[in-house]
């Protein structure tokens, strides 16, 4: 077979060992230290290893298949990879200056291990297709995990909601007391908002599930691949259909980011409301000693900064997203070195994400609520006006009539420092009954529309997120 070259060791590759780079024969003198300083992304894409390994396996087992490897060469250089592997795990594997990224170290070692059959390893393959390929794997791998710290959190906010019973504080807009909420209710409020960035997670997940592996740097081949045997390999659902657009395609890591920015939104969201809930003045909170921090010069105190950090790296996240849509959005086709611009905003959000996760899912896990204070907010504020008004509605009032009356006497309440209750009690419109919907724990009770706060709708609500915990934990690995 014509493809089958002889097995002897082209002098390039003896020069690779030695500690040249992959293309340095086209060039009359080497690289610039300068060059290799601003270029080198081995530091930071050898945590792509694994899937460096795993892809350069497949392509390995694609060109025996299509007869571009002999079984014996093919059968070297998959020893030499799982000698690699073993090296890279234990920490024995030693780089070299010319190591530019993850992808030339493994294949300049596998060469050094497997002699001639090393330098048929990157046939018909170039690192355009490769990198993509080991991201891919790398963003399904993550995404899953994260996922599953998604669900953890899901579970606890679940756990906690059930707990809560009837437990009551005041409802917030504009961070002013409005209506009284359920405790649980509040609790489920961000759970609704971690399942759908489970959602999210899936989508980018499934987005890098396609195999850009036969791509080659930009244009396909000329050589007989099997990039559909290669997608099978390796696990991917399908493979590319442009190979122009797939080595330059990184909507997937967009997508990824995108799902961890959310992520990081809506922690610190929570981690916002942890600060002020576990404030002397709300008092809502308190944080369980293994989740809080103190001061090295105030002994008495105990800070939420868990909660904080939640809050500030989400900064942090939207720094990363933002930052790759920047670099995406002047690349002409196909790939250009911009794209490897791609990695470490991704590495570093999946590690502060899942650091996160982990820390917020235990804080809230671990908190004390403050029920008496939380009821004793709602009982004691205005927030029962809208019940009010509904009280007049009921008799048949229009609904903008009546919030001109509630309004009054809450008005008069405030001028003249008296409960509202009692004002209300005393007014023509309103008067006992009405004023009995003010008494502690009442108005809680009274929120029975669909989805509201009240006992009965969060009751049905806690069995419909029992239900989608069930199913969120049965995700696809
Ligand atoms: N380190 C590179 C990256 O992350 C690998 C691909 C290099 N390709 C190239 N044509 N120089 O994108």
């Amino acid at each position: 077979m014509t493809n089958q070259q002889s097995a002897e060791q082209p002098e390039r590759s003896e020069a690779a060992i030695g500690g040249e780079t992959l293309w340095h024969g086209r060039f009359e003198s080497g690289p610039s230290e300068a060059l290799l300083k601003y270029t080198v992304s081995l530091p930071y894409d050898q945590r792509l290893a694994p899937y460096d390994i795993m892809g350069s396996r497949a392509h390995v087992r694609g060109l025996a298949r299509v007869d571009l490897l002999t079984k014996a060469d093919a059968e070297a250089i998959l020893v030499a990879l799982d000698e690699v592997e073993a090296e890279l795990a234990s920490g024995d594997f030693v780089f070299v200056p010319s190591d530019e990224d993850i992808h030339t170290a493994v294949e300049r070692r596998v060469t050094e291990i497997a002699g001639p059959a090393g330098a048929r390893l990157h046939t018909g393959r170039s690192r355009n297709d490769q990198v993509a390929t080991d991201l891919r794997l790398f963003v399904k791998d993550h995404m899953a995990m994260i996922a599953g710290q998604v669900v953890e959190l899901a579970r606890v906010l679940h756990d906690r909601a059930v707990e809560a019973g009837d437990a009551y504080l005041p409802g917030y807009t504009h961070l002013q007391r409005a209506q009284p909420v359920l405790l649980s209710h509040h609790l489920l409020a961000h759970f609704w908002t971690f399942r759908r960035d489970l959602t999210r997670l899936m989508a980018a997940r499934d987005a890098a599930d396609v195999s850009p592996l036969g791509a080659g740097a930009l244009a396909g081949s000329t050589l007989p691949l099997d990039p559909d045997g290669n997608a099978e390999d390796l696990g991917f659902s399908s493979r590319f259909q442009n190979s122009l657009d797939v080595v330059s395609d990184r909507d997937y890591v967009a997508d990824a980011l995108y799902a961890l920015t959310m992520i990081g939104v809506h922690l610190s969201r929570i981690g916002e409301e942890f600060v002020l809930w576990s404030s002397e003045e709300f008092g809502f909170l308190t944080v369980d000693d293994g989740y809080a921090t103190g001061s090295s010069m105030m002994p008495q105190k105990k800070n939420p900064d868990i909660a904080e950090l939640a809050r500030g790296k989400g900064g942090r996240l939207i720094g990363h997203l933002t930052g790759l849509l920047a670099t995406l959005k002047g690349l002409p086709l196909s790939y250009n070195r911009d794209l490897q611009e791609d990695k470490e905003g991704l590495f570093d959000g999946i590690d502060q994400i899942s650091a996160g996760l982990a820390a917020v899912t235990g804080m809230i896990a671990t908190a004390t609520f403050r029920t008496e204070a939380m009821a004793k907010a709602a009982d004691e504020s205005a927030a029962g006006a809208t019940d009010l008004a509904d009280f007049l509605v009921r008799g048949g009032m229009p609904f903008r009539d009546a919030h001109a009356v509630v309004a009054a006497v809450v008005r008069d309440s405030i001028a003249t420092g008296r409960p509202l209750a009692e004002v209300t009690a005393e007014s023509d419109d309103l008067g006992a009954d009405a004023a009995a919907l003010l008494a502690p724990g009442v108005g809680i009770k009274l929120r029975t529309s669909p989805g509201a706060s009240g006992p009965g709708p969060v009751a049905s609500q806690l069995e419909a997120a029992a239900a989608a915990l069930a199913e969120m934990t049965d995700l696809p690995a």
